[in-house]
């Protein structure tokens, strides 16, 4: 079956209709501000609509990964902010997901209004493996509707989670698919039914679990896996070097060598930096020293040393790949980019895209937020896609039960 579209809800006619939205408004912040609001942007048209169609549009939404309780740094307020700022339409908020806010604000919501729910993930059933938990906060969320409502997933970032408000409610609500959703799935069909080869796929980024988890799958679709970021370092030690304090996955360890041994197999070749940049403290002033994949631990800090960046050499190295290549896709940035001195392999990599005929897109808010951060034109990539694991997952040939739930 496919899923019913927004057309086809809005073609019902919502006047006061409640539609319950799952949006992916997980953005970065700084000190309590939006840093890059381009998840907000990209979230906004889908609410608007239904908002101009007279809908009462209450707003679902997770930001970071609290641990399934309330914590002030992971509140959405900072998020209804910045969408007020960036709408004419009436934003409201509640200061809980399904509790007494919550139910208050959705039953005094004017038509036209957008409330938005405090974050899900602040409710530990949001994320539960157990489907009865799930359910249960699933129900709760359709009850916020009062009845006659509908449930619009227009998250493509999150497609990828069997949580309650992405795949549960479904079972709750009559369920829309948002023009976002089928927006990035259109460009991502191009990239799985016939990308023009050869087909460079950039990793890297700080989720290094979830990372490294794709590769394999990645291995037999790709030409060529250029591994940059936070993972770079569990390659690097399986292979036996010291990498100091940097950011590793001991029990992948074997994974990873695994992954280094089948990539021949499988005619997938994988692009480990040269060298690194080397800090001596996860600071914007640290000492910092470009060293061989070999040597990270020669420098100053010694063992101490973590490594932020892929060097110069790799970066020279990684361009020059991607410039061959008639298909890019990059998720993850090189190194920590926020920080000025750990900026030049992302930075490095980002330029290559915009300059290569290739068809390139950028998966992840991390690289879309580097992209932006570091003043490239939105327009000089073939796509920027607001989804990261959700991506790739659909990129590696998987289900998306996001998608999957919609699609009934
Ligand atoms: C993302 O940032 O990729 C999405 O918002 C999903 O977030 P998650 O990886 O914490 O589920
Ligand atoms: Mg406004």
């Amino acid at each position: 079956m496919t899923a019913a579209t927004l057309d086809a809800l809005l073609s019902e006619g919502l006047n006061g209709r409640r539609v319950l939205v799952r949006s992916d408004l997980n953005v970065p912040l700084s000190d309590g501000v939006v840093t890059d609001d381009g998840r907000i942007r990209a979230s906004l048209p889908v609410l608007e609509k239904l908002a101009a169609a007279g809908a009462r549009v209450l707003v679902a939404a997770h930001l970071g990964r609290p641990k399934g309780e309330p914590e002030p740094k992971y509140s959405l307020a900072p998020v209804a902010a910045r969408m007020a700022e960036l709408t004419e339409v009436s934003v409201l908020r509640a200061d809980d997901l399904v509790g007494p806010s919550a139910q208050e604000q959705a039953a005094a919501l004017e038509p036209g209004q957008i409330l938005l729910l405090e974050n899900v993930r602040f409710d530990p059933r949001e994320t539960s493996k157990d489907d009865a938990e799930r359910a249960s906060l699933a129900a709760e969320l359709a009850a916020l509707t009062g009845g006659e409502g509908a449930y619009v997933n227009d998250a493509f970032g999150a497609v990828h989670r069997r949580h309650a408000s992405v795949t549960d409610i479904t079972a709750k609500l009559p369920a829309y698919q948002g023009d976002l959703v089928r927006d990035e799935l259109l460009v991502l069909q191009r990239l799985t039914e016939t990308p023009q080869r050869p087909y460079t796929v950039v990793l890297g980024g700080s989720k290094v679990s979830d990372k490294l988890a794709v590769i394999e799958n990645l291995m037999s679709r790709a030409d060529t896996l250029l591994v940059g970021g936070g993972m770079v370092f569990t390659f690097l030690k399986a292979q036996g070097h010291g990498i100091g304090k940097s950011l590793v996955e001991d029990d992948k360890l074997d994974t990873v060598k695994g992954f280094l041994e089948s990539a021949e197999r499988q005619n997938c070749r994988i692009v480990l930096p040269t060298d690194i940049v080397m800090a001596s403290a996860f600071a914007a002033d640290a000492e910092v020293e470009v060293l061989p994949v070999d040597a990270l631990e020669s420098g100053p800090a010694g063992a101490e040393a973590l490594g932020l960046d892929i060097g110069p050499d790799t970066a020279k190295a990684f361009a020059a790949e991607i410039a061959q290549a008639k298909t890019v896709f990059w998720n993850g940035p090189m190194g920590v980019f926020e920080m000025e001195a750990f900026a030049k392999g992302t930075a490095t990599v980002a330029e290559a895209l915009t300059t290569t005929e290739a068809f390139t897109v950028v998966g992840g808010g991390d690289s879309a937020s580097a992209v932006r951060a570091l003043g490239y034109d939105e327009d000089s990539f073939g796509h920027i896609s607001t989804g990261g694991g959700a991506s790739l997952e659909y990129l590696e040939g998987k289900a998306l039960p996001g998608i999957d739930a919609l699609e009934g």
